[in-house]
């Protein structure tokens, strides 16, 4: 199949508008002729990132992510650049049919195929092992826990007997027994033992949906070890970056605007049955930042739903104040002590446990409820260390209602006044960093960004500034200078001296960048090339015109006046090390015609 034409890729961008693209996964504001959002590049705490609907594409001044809305959904979904064509090609209805959109011949650690395949073949190995004579009591235990043979499937449950299934099957297949045991699916010793011996066998996927690890459950009464046994760290399984159901969650909570996070993986299959999939669970485990930043990519809204008991409170207190520290808008539903969401669906059934999804704390809310639980409401002092916890929790909160609704309750709960409480907030948190009305973020940051370069570079910037509006600045870069100091803005010059050569009129950004993207080079390369363009293109300039016309010559003076310098200190050092008293003299006389050249 062939490799997807530039024209197509330019045909696939102009069948979408950025501002839908990217609104389809963050929430945007307008601000002035831009929208902002929270970039999901970096950890923001500020709408940061630009999306700019005249130019189509995006740009982040903190992080300087940018691009166009093919990249967009590249970076945002972790997907291959043909993929990400394919994503956006999607919603603007564009047909790809006919074209190769495999994943390119991306970095992987050929290392890492023997894990993935045996853990593929293990997988399917336990699959047809519950369907089986041997599999008989666990299929029973699971038919009265509620799984028909569709959520089986769905899941991947299957079942390791009491024998070395896996042992003999991967013998055949040509691994050592080293292999296996790395795997973590085989234990050393001579009795080749199978790591998982008469367990229901739950396999857990990498963000990426492969099956890299399991979790294998008990089934009878009498079985020995923990309820769960789970598979150690390997190359392939990390637990700070394992959620399960992650690689399924991702449309669901789009569409739904939010994700559930529940404490284990029986939630995650209850939760389906009862028709929600924009659900992942944690192990059993802390959240990590990791977890965070895995959840950023699914929704900026959670809502954790968690067992009502005393560690599970604890839990949720600790990923509640992480997750709203991270900026998520975070939502808390307690469920009776003891209960969790797979319980009350078999208890109350889905009504029942909608009912339960539908109550929804704040973090406020739950953090006053877990308080009031330990302390004395009749007691002044108690009152008072509430009253001081709740006024630190108020300050740090953003959402005006929240905060509204916080301080009415606080005030009934402590008897003290709702004006005390208000005095005693800090102004908001010091780092929401305001705007200037007049420009957008983006040049607020660019200020700060050029502040930094030296005098060339911020010549070498303009120019590059005009050489995307008019062709015949790019020309006279071409004719007069040809260089850079900056080897990044050298670069881009000549992508923009190319693009002229087949287009008219101003540069078109996206376009440019995606034939920056096709032209090759490491991944960081082009990124960078990219990223730089976009805060080059958000630089607030003048338009070009006559009065421009002189500064664009000053640019090049003093672009060519830079260039003229390293050339004299390159040629000073060549005329040091030189040896031969001819080519010394040749040198020195090259020295004199530029020291005169530069004096003009
Ligand atoms: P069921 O008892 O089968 O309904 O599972 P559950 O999800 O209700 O389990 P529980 O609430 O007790 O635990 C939540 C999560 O903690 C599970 O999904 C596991 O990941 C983890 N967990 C629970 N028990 C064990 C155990 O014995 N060993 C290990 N390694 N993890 C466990
Ligand atoms: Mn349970």
């Amino acid at each position: 199949m062939p490799r997807i034409p530039q024209e197509k890729i330019d045909e696939v961008r102009n069948s979408v508008d950025i501002v839908d693209v990217v609104g389809e996964y963050l929430e945007l504001t307008k601000k002035g002729r831009e929208y902002v959002a929270l970039c999901p590049f970096h950890d923001d705490h500020n709408p940061s990132m630009a999306v700019v609907p005249q130019k189509q594409i995006f740009y982040c001044p903190v992080c300087h992510e940018g691009g166009d809305a093919i990249a967009f959904v590249q970076k945002h979904l972790k997907l291959s650049y043909p993929q990400a064509i394919q994503e956006v090609a999607r919603m603007g209805g564009v047909d790809m049919s006919g074209y190769d959109v495999r994943p390119q011949a991306e970095h992987v650690d050929e290392s890492l195929a023997p894990y993935y395949k045996m853990y593929e073949r293990a997988q399917k190995i336990y699959e047809v092992l519950l369907k089986s004579q041997s599999g008989t009591v666990a299929r029973d235990y699971l038919h009265d826990r509620g799984f028909d043979d569709e959520l089986v499937q769905t899941f991947g449950i299957g079942y390791a007997p009491l024998e070395n299934v896996l042992y003999r099957a991967f013998e055949k297949d040509g691994y050592t027994q080293a292999q296996m045991v790395d795997a973590a699916l085989v234990m050393e010793g001579r009795d080749h033992r199978d790591r998982y011996q008469d367990r229901i066998m739950f396999p857990l996927w990498d963000e990426r949906g492969r099956v890299v690890a399991f979790s294998g459950r008990i089934y009878r009464t009498g079985q020995g070890g923990g309820k769960y046994v789970n598979s150690p760290e390997t190359p392939v399984f990390k637990k700070h970056r394992m959620l399960y159901n992650y690689h399924n969650a991702g449309r669901p909570s789009r569409e739904e605007g939010f994700v559930y996070i529940c404490e284990g993986f029986m939630d995650v299959i209850a939760m389906h049955r009862a028709g929600h999939d924009n659900v992942i669970a944690l192990m059993g485990t802390a959240l990590t930042k990791d977890h965070i930043d895995m959840i950023r990519r699914l929704s900026r809204k959670v809502v954790l739903c968690l067992d009502g008991d005393d560690p599970g409170r604890a839990a949720a207190l600790k990923a509640c104040d992480a997750l709203v520290n991270a900026n998520f808008g975070v939502r808390l539903v307690l469920l009776p002590e003891g209960h969790d969401p797979d319980e009350i669906l078999n208890s109350e059934g889905k009504e029942g446990l909608d009912r339960h999804l539908n109550d929804r704390l704040t973090p406020f809310d739950f953090m006053i409820t877990h308080l009031t639980g330990r302390l004395n409401m009749n007691n002044y002092d108690d009152r008072a260390k509430l009253f001081d916890e709740g006024v630190q929790a108020i300050s740090r909160m953003k959402d005006e209602k929240e905060r509204d609704v916080a301080i009415t309750s606080l005030a009934a709960l402590t008897k003290f006044s709702r004006e005390m409480i208000t005095s005693k907030i800090n102004a908001p948190s010091q780092n929401v960093r305001p705007w200037t009305s007049a420009e957008g973020p983006v040049m607020t940051q660019i200020r700060r960004t050029e502040r930094a370069l030296n005098r060339y570079q911020i010549s070498e910037r303009c120019l590059l500034y005009y050489m995307l509006q008019d062709k015949r600045v790019a020309e006279k870069y071409k004719v007069e200078v040809g260089r850079m100091y900056d080897d990044t803005y050298r670069v881009l010059a000549s992508y923009i001296v190319d693009y002229y050569r087949s287009h008219e009129g101003v540069v078109d950004v996206a376009a440019l960048s995606s034939a920056i993207k096709a032209g090759g080079g490491s991944e960081e390369t082009t990124d960078k090339l990219v990223n730089t363009l976009m805060g080059i293109t958000n630089m607030d300039l003048p338009a070009y015109s006559d009065k421009e016309k002189a500064a664009v010559d000053d640019y090049i003076k003093v672009i060519k006046d830079n260039a003229r310098q390293l050339d004299i200190r390159r040629l000073e050092k060549s005329y040091r090390n030189a040896e031969n008293p001819g080519t010394k003299a040749a040198i020195a006389s090259q020295i004199l015609a530029l020291k005169k050249e530069a004096k003009l």
